[in-house]
């Protein structure tokens, strides 16, 4: 296989703007960021559900700043090419943006090359002030798991007209301070769509629809090994004659780019 190039900020915003699709997964480890990396996968996100699929908590609370710098420290060494989000736990950035700012530069000394934080509102001077001063952020809005208790249990978000204008707002707000992506997560595929062609930057959907500018899933999820019931927006890509790990990584990133990944009719909201 040819090498492909280091994947660059630059570049996912050209892909965005030129309606490429971004494949992104979770990732944990060193050995699955080499195999992901080497099926093609765009974006590795070292996401706090490390908590649910690696350590069997019930949420991704518990998790702690030094966990997630060790599995970042662990993902970017089996990295070649792929780039990097590590994701700021719970607790980890909520009291003050020099907090963030101390838990995002751990998370980018381990080899990050953006932070995601979680929420609107309140997150907008958090994110100006980490990307001021060179701190790429990922936004995440939608169903934040980390607040998953005040939004009342995991439910599709922005489905009233009240929640979408608010998402609308918050997601313009994020923007303006420096967001350079967006996840969205269980929202509807039209407001995610709209979202998507409006806001400048990569929208990247879970349970979100085919009209963002890419998807990501938990790789557990995908590959089958959570134990008990997924959610409606998870694909198994082991099923179907998927010979192998690797062989179902690349069928993701093969079904993102065709948009045949995911059916709003399976998969959406
Ligand atoms: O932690 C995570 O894996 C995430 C994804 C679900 C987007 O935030």
């Amino acid at each position: 296989m040819t090498e492909r190039k280091p994947m660059s900020l630059q570049r996912l915003l050209d892909m965005h703007a030129s309606g490429d699709k971004i494949a992104m997964l979770t990732c944990y480890d060193a050995a699955f960021a080499s195999l992901l990396d080497e099926a093609g996968v765009d974006v590795m996100l070292v996401g706090d559900s490390l908590g649910n699929v690696l350590q069997g908590q019930t949420s991704t609370v518990p998790v702690s700043l030094d966990e997630m710098v060790y599995h970042t420290r662990c993902v970017a060494r089996g990295r070649k090419s792929a780039w990097i989000i590590g994701d700021l736990p719970f607790d980890s950035y909520q009291a003050s943006p020099q907090e963030a700012w101390k838990s995002a530069a751990a998370l980018f000394k381990a080899g990050a090359h953006m932070v995601k934080l979680e929420g609107g509102g309140w997150t907008a001077p958090v994110v100006r002030y980490l990307t001021e001063r060179g701190i790429p952020v990922c936004a995440h809005l939608g169903l934040t798991p980390q607040t998953v208790t005040m939004l009342g249990g995991y439910k599709v978000q922005g489905r009233e007209d009240a929640a979408a204008a608010l998402m609308k707002r918050q997601a313009q707000e994020l923007v303006e301070a420096g967001a350079q992506m967006l996840v969205l997560e269980m929202v509807p595929s039209a407001l995610a769509a709209e979202l998507t062609q409006t806001l400048g930057i990569p929208v990247i959907g879970i349970g979100a629809g085919v009209g963002c500018s890419g998807q990501v899933l938990v790789l557990h999820d995908m590959l089958d090994v959570t134990p008990g019931r997924r959610p409606r927006f998870v694909k198994n890509f082991m099923q179907g004659g998927a010979g192998s790990v690797q062989e179902a990584v690349r069928r993701y990133v093969g079904e993102v780019k065709a948009q045949t990944f995911p059916q709003d009719e399976l998969h959406g909201y």
